[in-house]
Parts: C-alpha cells; structure tokens; sequence
C-alpha cells in the first residue's frame, strides 16, 4: 500500500526522536520514499547520518546550506503525506502560530498534501491548556492528529503524552492516507456506547459500553471515504472528530430520534451501541429521597432502534447490528438477524476472554442473510473494525 509514495518525516526535538529511527526503516521497507527533515534541536537527539543512511537520502535541517536554499515550497509538493513525529510542545506551538523559523515549519507552511502529527512529550505539558488549545488550532487547519499513548515518559513518570509506536503510525499512514476510498459518495450511520436512562435529575440507569467499537468502526467508514455520521451515547472516550459529524445523544430516545431522522439519506448504518432495552416510566422531576428499606422502581420498553431501521430499509440500504451476548450466542445473533432485518450481525461473547465491553481488543463473528459465518480472531478493535468494513464493502458489492 506505501510501494512508492512520498513521505515527509519531520523530527522535531524530544527524546522520542529515536523512534523515528524505526518509522524511517519501516516506511521503506514498506516500499515508500522518505525525505528527512529535522529541527535544529532535533540535532541533539538523533544522528542524521542514521536517518541518511535509512532514508537513502540526505536529511535537510537549514533553510540555507552554504550557498544554495532548500526548496522548501517543491519538498511541500513533492510529497504525498508530510509526517511530523514526534512533535514536540514548541513545534506545535509555532505551527498554531504559524512561524517560520526553521526549514521544517518551511515545509510545514507550504506543504499542499495531507499533514500528521505524533505528539511526544512529558503528562504535564500534555495536558497543559496551551497544549490542548494548539491541538484544536492545527485540527482546525486540517492537520491529523496521532493519538499519544499511555505509559512510561521520559521523565520516569508513567502517564499520557508517549509518542504512539512507529508501527501504530505506519498503519495509521495507511489507513488514513493511502486506503482505497471504496466507499466514496456513501453516507454511514453509526451508533456507539450506552444510554442514560434518567431516574431522576442526579441518577441514571446506565451500562458498561466505552463506545470504543462503535467509534473505530465509524473512523475506518470514513477512511474508506464514506460521509460519517456517529450518534454518540455518554461515554468518557474522546473522539477527535478528525471529519466525523458527531451527534451526542444521551437517553435511548434521543438516540432513536437522531437515528430516525438520519437514516433516510444513509446508505450503510452500524448499530454498535448498547442501547437500554428498558427506561423508568416515570422521570422523577425532583432527586428522589431515601424513603422506605426496599424500593421498586417500573420500567418500559424502549423502542428499538435496529428494528425499527430494518422495517424501513430500502434494497439500496445495508444495515448491520451487533449481538453481544453470554449463552447460545449463535442461535440469539441468528435471531436478530432475521428478526430486525438486518443485512449482517456482529457477534461477540462474553465467555471468550478480551471480548466486550471495556477492553481494547474484541473477538467477533459475522453472519450474512445468505447464511455464511465468518470468524476472526481476537484483534484490536481498530483491527476488528477493518475486519467488519472490509466485510460490509464484500457484501455490498456482492
Ligand atoms: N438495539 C437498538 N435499540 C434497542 C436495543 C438494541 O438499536 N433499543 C440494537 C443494538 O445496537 C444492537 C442490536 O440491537 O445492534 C442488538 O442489541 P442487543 O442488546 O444485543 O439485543 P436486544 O434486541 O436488546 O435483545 P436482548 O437484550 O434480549 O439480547
């Protein structure tokens, strides 16, 4: 997928440099050309006759080299994607601000393609206001953000702010820049984490969803090129919007009427939320007060939402739902199938172990109308959710 494309990696001063070390091998091993180019303090940390060597080209740090200038406006359109890992606190700042004090910000300011950016530094600067406000500025200018990971920093401390890995990147590369945009011109629907079903002003009745399968699968429509739209129950996972339009959505209702009005113009929807089956009849209006030893609390249906998209669907629409269950998964997801009309159930069981809700990493089944099982190992969900749109793209050019 990188065979011949052409990267920009930018270094910028942090430890984290020596990762890009990695990236650099791995992205030409990947088939891909690099060109280098380093921060004056990027120098300090890693040798640029390493990267020259790897990249098989010389590493550019001036704007000026003797006598002859760095082209910087060509470097900016020769390549297809400029990659800055790691970014540190000052590049960042100065990319918000829009300086120009080095070859690097050059190239950054001119460059015509696609720009990413690998975050790297200590838990504190991280989640510094200044951080968090020239991360929203450069989002705003087009610029993809990497996620940071969580674990030990440089300082010895262990928290968020870790460059992500150089494999994590090269994948984010493709998955982002270089996919097939097969579903270019679709517009998807996707619904993830749970719902707050109110019992009065201060409490809710909730369940464990994180939301996390949900929003992989609407990131992977849209680096496959669909027009995403997530409805998003509450839930802690933060999502970049990164060229998603995200409805926030508490109740199951509010969930259901944003769907409702959706899913006409949709041509593929993903029912991957944890919706309540059932809600307190009655709200309370006011925090209720501890009274009598035992209390019982009534509940109704809620309307259910896949159900209700099945009995609409057009031959033109696909609609996937999942199935989370703990005992005779594959006759309960058959039924689903079959019973909300749906084109193809997900299925996951929470006897096979980093399944589920919470956990970074899901094992699925799918089952199709015309009967076929396909099974999947345990995967990243990022992974399961290549694994559920490669199979959607399938069925829907089947
Ligand atoms: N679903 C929905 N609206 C609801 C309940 C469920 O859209 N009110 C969707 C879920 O998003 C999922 C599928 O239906 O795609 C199956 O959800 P699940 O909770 O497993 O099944 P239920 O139909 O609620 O049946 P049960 O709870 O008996 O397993």
């Amino acid at each position: 997928m990188l065979k011949g494309k052409k990267i920009i990696i930018g270094i910028t001063g942090s430890i984290a440099a020596y990762k890009a070390i990695l990236l650099v091998r791995l992205l030409i091993k990947a088939g891909a050309e690099v060109r280098v180019i380093m921060t004056p303090a990027a120098k300090d940390f890693v040798s640029s006759l390493t990267l020259s060597t790897l990249s098989k080209n010389k590493v550019l740090i001036d704007l000026f080299d003797e006598d002859s200038w760095a082209n910087h406006v060509m470097l900016g359109r020769w390549a297809d994607v400029m990659l800055i890992a790691p970014l540190s606190c000052n590049t960042l700042a100065k990319m918000a601000g829009g300086f120009c004090d080095n070859l690097l910000l050059a190239v950054y300011l001119s460059a015509t393609c696609p720009v990413a950016v690998a975050p790297a530094m200590d838990e504190d600067m991280w989640k510094h206001p200044s951080t968090k406000i020239n991360l929203e500025k450069i989002n705003s200018y087009g610029n993809k953000l990497i996620p940071v990971e969580s674990g030990e920093l440089a300082s010895g401390l262990v928290g968020e702010g870790r460059m992500a890995e150089p494999e994590a990147i090269v994948s984010y590369l493709e998955s982002n820049f270089f996919l097939p945009k097969t579903l270019a011109g679709k517009k998807a629907l996707v619904t993830a984490g749970p719902t707050y079903e109110a019992i009065d002003p201060v409490r809710f009745v909730g369940n464990h969803s994180s939301g996390k399968m949900g929003i992989e699968i609407a990131k992977e429509l849209h680096n496959r090129g669909a027009e995403v739209t997530l409805v998003l129950g509450p839930t802690a996972q933060g999502i970049s919007a990164n060229g998603i339009n995200v409805k926030n959505v508490k109740s199951a209702e509010e969930m259901y009427n944003a769907c409702t009005e959706i899913y006409p113009s949709t041509d593929i929807a993903v029912m991957a939320a944890a919706v309540a089956d059932y809600t307190p009849v009655n709200a309370a209006e006011e925090k209720i007060k501890k009274k009598a030893d035992n209390w019982i609390l009534e509940f109704k249906k809620t309307k259910d939402i896949l159900k209700s998209l099945g009995e609409k669907k057009t031959a033109q629409q696909f609609l996937v739902g999942f199935a989370l269950e703990t005992n005779n998964e594959r006759e309960y997801a058959l039924n689903k199938l079959s019973s909300k009309n749906a084109d193809m159930i997900v299925m996951n069981s929470l006897r096979d172990a980093g399944a589920g809700f919470g956990h970074d990493t899901n094992k699925i089944t799918i089952f199709d109308r015309s009967g076929h099982e396909y099974n999947f190992d345990t995967k990243l969900k990022s992974a399961v959710a290549k694994d559920i749109v490669d199979t959607i793209i399938q069925l829907i050019n089947a």
